[in-house]
């Protein structure tokens, strides 16, 4: 069984490209045959770990063309993202249809990873739909929290309608750095603003950006990351332990 999920929060540069790329990191390093869908038309996770943005890849799968993903490493491979996501067969697609074509191409890797864009709702449902889990990067900024409300919001209105898409959710506290004031409150905040929500920790840790610029997965880059640990726990929660 695969496990799937997609990563997302409306706003830009909260930290999920980075967390997909870690967490496609994290399951390599345990072994695990990871997918990564990058919807993104900027195709920033692509480049992060070696790929090329605007090669063929999610833009063409989306259009019903015949493409593999392109291998990154020997545990990770990818539907690259770029400008063709934005192209007009790709927005006029239902929001079911990546989820068909994954079930239809018979893609089924240990671990599938869908990086959201930040700008394009549309772009952003075909990618939620497609997955069983959903996780949502926050940061303490007021758009960003509104970002996750949204996204939490879609994602309990398909559970109401019994439509498919994440049949669980969490939040994840990106980029935290315990020495600025507002990251050590804004736990406590999503507690009382997403009760029973799941939250988790995703540090500020320079090894992450590095490994992107780098365009290394991060276990290559550096294999002891602080950041495992915290990768780990997110790992058991999609394993549904
Ligand atoms: N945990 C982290 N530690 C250090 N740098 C991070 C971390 N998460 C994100 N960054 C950096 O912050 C910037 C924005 O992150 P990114 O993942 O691209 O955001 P988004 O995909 O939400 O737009 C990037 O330069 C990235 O390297
Ligand atoms: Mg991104």
């Amino acid at each position: 069984m695969t496990i799937s999920v997609a990563i997302g929060c409306r706003k830009g540069g909260v930290g999920k490209s980075a967390l997909s790329a870690s967490l496609a990191s994290y399951f390599a390093r345990e072994g695990k045959d990871v997918l990564l869908i990058d919807l993104d038309p900027q195709g920033n996770v692509t480049f992060g770990l070696g790929g090329e943005p605007g090669s063929v890849g999610a833009a063409e799968f989306l259009k019903g063309e015949k493409v593999a993903p392109t291998i990154l490493h020997p545990n990770i491979s990818i539907l690259a993202g770029g400008p063709e996501l934005n192209s007009v067969e790709v927005s006029s697609l239902e929001p079911e249809a990546l989820r068909d074509l994954i079930a239809d191409h018979q893609l089924n890797p240990d671990v599938m990873i869908i990086d959201l864009p930040p700008y394009s709702e549309h772009l952003e449902r075909l990618g939620l739909v497609a997955a069983d889990h959903a996780l949502i990067p926050v940061v303490a900024h007021p758009f960003a929290i509104s970002g996750a409300a949204r996204i939490a919001g879609l994602i309990e209105a398909r559970q109401q309608r019994s439509r498919p898409g994440p049949q669980r959710y969490a939040l994840v506290q990106s980029m935290i750095d315990l020495r600025r004031t507002l990251d050590r409150t804004l736990q406590e905040s999503l507690k009382e603003l997403f009760p029973g929500i799941p939250t988790f920790g995703f540090r500020q840790d320079i090894s992450v950006a590095y490994s992107l610029t780098e365009q290394l997965p991060l276990h290559v880059f550096d294999n002891r990351a602080r950041v495992f640990p915290e990768l780990e726990e997110i790992g058991a929660w999609l394993n549904g332990r």
